[in-house]
């Protein structure tokens, strides 16, 4: 059975317009499928629609504005997120404070006492992230003899005279902007997951 031309014929326009309807680019996100699952009714930090009649085609809003309208009249450029108070700091879920010493204040910096108590668990995380982190180089128990070390030349050991005595803070510092030959481990490591290390690095000091 053949097919009539008329019924090919529709079909083709509804392939077309179907497909015409898949068009998405720039700020146009295309046709949306229920687009109240969409756009948040709180203020949304990420978007603003400034438009007072966008999505109005579906809005039962009690304003009377579009649905997707999505601005806070009362900030500057009707922006829904403002630059936090100053002195406002980020608190991670322990309530720990953000590092502010900068790289080259080692003196000071070797005056921190380590934030984080004594546990079995801690100095077990401390160890976990050293081998992730640190082994490669400084061995695994922290004699300059890890697999690397052969070629990355320089690489003291923790028990060294010069080495065994230095402080915590101090340790914390050096992973936070590294050392001389030694590269900079801040941006990979929370300062919790660095205080950590830093728990198992004593221990290896004193081995
Ligand atoms: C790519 C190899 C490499 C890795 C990875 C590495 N280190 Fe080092 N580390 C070095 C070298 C080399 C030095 C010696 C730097 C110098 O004095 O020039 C050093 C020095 C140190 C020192 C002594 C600093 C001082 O004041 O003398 C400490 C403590 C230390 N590393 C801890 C760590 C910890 C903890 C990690 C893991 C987070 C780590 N390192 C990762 C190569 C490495």
């Amino acid at each position: 059975m053949t097919m009539s031309r008329r019924y090919k014929a529709a079909l083709a326009i509804i392939a077309l317009v179907s497909l015409g309807a898949c068009k998405a680019g720039g700020d146009d996100p295309g046709l949306e499928f229920a687009p109240q699952m969409y756009h948040s009714v709180p203020y949304e930090p990420l978007t603003q629609i400034k438009d007072k009649d966008a999505g109005s085609w579906l809005s039962n809003r009690e304003d009377g504005l579009g649905e997707f309208y999505n601005s806070n009249p009362n900030n500057p450029y009707e922006q829904n997120v403002l630059t936090p108070v100053e002195g406002t700091v980020r608190r991670t879920g322990n309530g720990m404070l953000p590092y502010r010493l900068g790289k080259d204040d080692v003196e000071l910096a070797a005056q921190i006492p380590n934030p984080l108590p004594d546990s079995p668990a801690i100095l077990a995380e401390g160890k976990r992230l050293y081998e992730l982190y640190c082994d490669h180089c400084h061995g695994k128990t922290g004699k300059a003899d890890g697999p690397v070390a052969p070629v990355y030349l320089g690489i003291p050991s923790y028990t060294a005279p010069a080495q065994r005595d230095l402080s915590e803070g101090h340790v914390f510092h050096v992973i936070t902007y590294g050392i001389r030959r030694m590269g900079a481990h801040g941006s990979q490591l929370s300062p919790e997951k660095r205080w950590k290390i830093v728990k198992y690095v004593k221990q290896l000091q004193q081995q």
